[in-house]
């Protein structure tokens, strides 16, 4: 028998809601609710039928945009399969997504733990990094957020945590980045790295067990470090043997441009966090990834954690589903640029001859793309999970990817990549001529 959900007017859902439930970051009596019924795409829509468009994406989650059938239809069928199972077995999806992020993470990292959330994924980078060194200390920044429960807060260093020093949490030690505020200048690299050492110096390096930092900063301001600076952390941190953790919950999963902020910089972490984008916060899931030599100290010795919601299918499903959104889109947006670039020549009558040769780079470079995402697993394949199975004949894929990769499709994707840079230099070259006054 389904159970029966009745229809709320706005008016009831807001009361209601306020009435019984307890609202986030606010005196109760201030908060002020919308009734939201659906949303789809960039927009949100009201019980009463008004649309808003959703500038933020909810809280800088919802990287996909809303209600894509791909991922609602994934969860949809792991909850028919599988909605729960304990962290202690092993199913597909969590096959699946532990490969698919390992791949994924940046440089080596390779084992990950699941959460439910951000805060979660914080508190356990810490107690794994504290575990691992046999140090007790913790450096973070003031101007930092990395969530709410009560060890997160604590850590964070902007005001949201004075009120929840109750009482602050032993061995957190804050530290400045190189903003101070629209009072004072930028530091360059160089100046927030050495006010930084001498903080590490003082503590006694050999009592930290990890730094943990936002790689860009997000709610206190969406700062990008100068270049430099994260490259300097990292070489400070393996110096003195302290872990450095990324927080990459909100700028991780594509919304700085790459998979995650660190890559900006070529800077790969001991250990990694995120959340919200990793299922587009279609369902709560947070994760830390390991770098091997952190992995590896739990090959013998206990890992002292457990969450009985670790490795959650259905928040599993709404991840492969969503990342994968996001390679799509990519490689969308890519042939999205190229048909510009196409109609571009096209309608340009002194580059009409070379239409059809820009065609055919634009043709290539998608078949490639398309071969490459088969053939290297970088995305899962648009063809039942069990492809493995499929080309159990000719051995293993990976093995069979590489071969192919470096025999045929490197040299071929090196030569597309000087034709494409070719023809943006062409395409540019033509506006230019175009906008200059024609001599009569
Ligand atoms: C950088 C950062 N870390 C951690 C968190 C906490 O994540 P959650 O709210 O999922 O616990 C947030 C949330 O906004 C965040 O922005």
């Amino acid at each position: 028998m389904a159970i029966e959900v009745t229809s709320l007017t706005a008016e009831q859902i807001v009361a209601d809601s306020k009435r019984y439930t307890l609202y986030d970051w606010q005196a109760q009596s201030k908060a002020s609710p919308l009734a939201i019924d659906r949303a789809e795409g960039v927009y949100m829509y009201g019980v009463d039928g008004r649309r808003w468009l959703d500038f933020s994406s909810q809280l800088m989650g919802v990287n996909i945009g809303h209600g894509d059938k791909r991922v609602t239809e994934a969860i949809a069928r792991q909850a028919e399969k599988l909605p729960y199972i304990s962290p202690f077995q092993a199913f597909e999806g969590r096959a699946i997504l532990g490969r698919r992020l390992a791949e994924l993470w940046p440089g080596d990292i390779e084992k990950t733990f699941f959460t439910l959330a951000g805060a979660e994924a914080n508190e356990n980078a810490v107690k794994i990094a504290k575990m691992v060194t046999g140090r007790q200390k913790v450096l973070a920044r003031y101007r930092s957020y990395h969530g709410s429960t009560y060890g997160t807060m604590m850590l964070t260093g902007d005001p949201r945590r004075w009120p929840n020093e109750q009482p602050p949490m032993p061995g957190v030690v804050h530290v400045l980045d190189p903003y101070h505020g629209p009072q004072r200048e930028v530091d360059d690299a160089q100046t927030a790295l050495a006010l930084l050492e001498e903080t590490i110096e003082l503590e006694g390096p050999h009592t930290i067990a990890a730094f943990i930092l936002e790689p860009v900063t997000g709610t206190n301001g969406i700062l990008i470090p100068p270049d430099g600076y994260l490259q300097g952390v990292r070489e400070l941190c393996t110096r003195h043997g302290i872990m450095l953790i990324a927080d990459e919950v909100m700028c991780g999963w594509g919304r700085t441009g790459a998979w995650f902020a660190v890559n900006h910089w070529d800077v790969v972490p001991d250990i990694i966090t995120t959340a919200k984008g990793l299922t587009s916060s279609y369902a709560p899931l947070g994760a830390v990834g390991l770098a091997p030599h952190v992995a590896e100290y739990f090959d013998e010795n206990v890992f002292w954690g457990g969450l009985t919601y670790n490795t959650h299918p259905l928040g599993v499903a709404a991840a492969i589903a969503a990342v994968q959104v996001i390679v799509y889109a990519g490689a969308i947006l890519v042939l999205y640029l190229f048909v510009v670039m196409l109609l571009n020549l096209k309608h340009d009558d002194r580059y009409h001859r070379q239409w059809p040769v820009a065609c055919l780079i634009g043709a290539t470079l998608v078949i490639e793309g398309i071969m490459l995402s088969f053939v290297r697993g970088r995305a899962i394949p648009p063809a039942p999970a069990n492809t493995e199975t499929a080309v159990e004949g000719l051995g293993n894929t990976e093995a069979l990817g590489d071969v192919l990769y470096s025999t045929y499709l490197f040299p071929f994707e090196v030569a597309s990549l000087i034709l494409l840079v070719a023809m943006i230099g062409a395409i540019i070259l033509a506006k230019r001529d175009l906008l200059e006054p024609k001599e009569s």
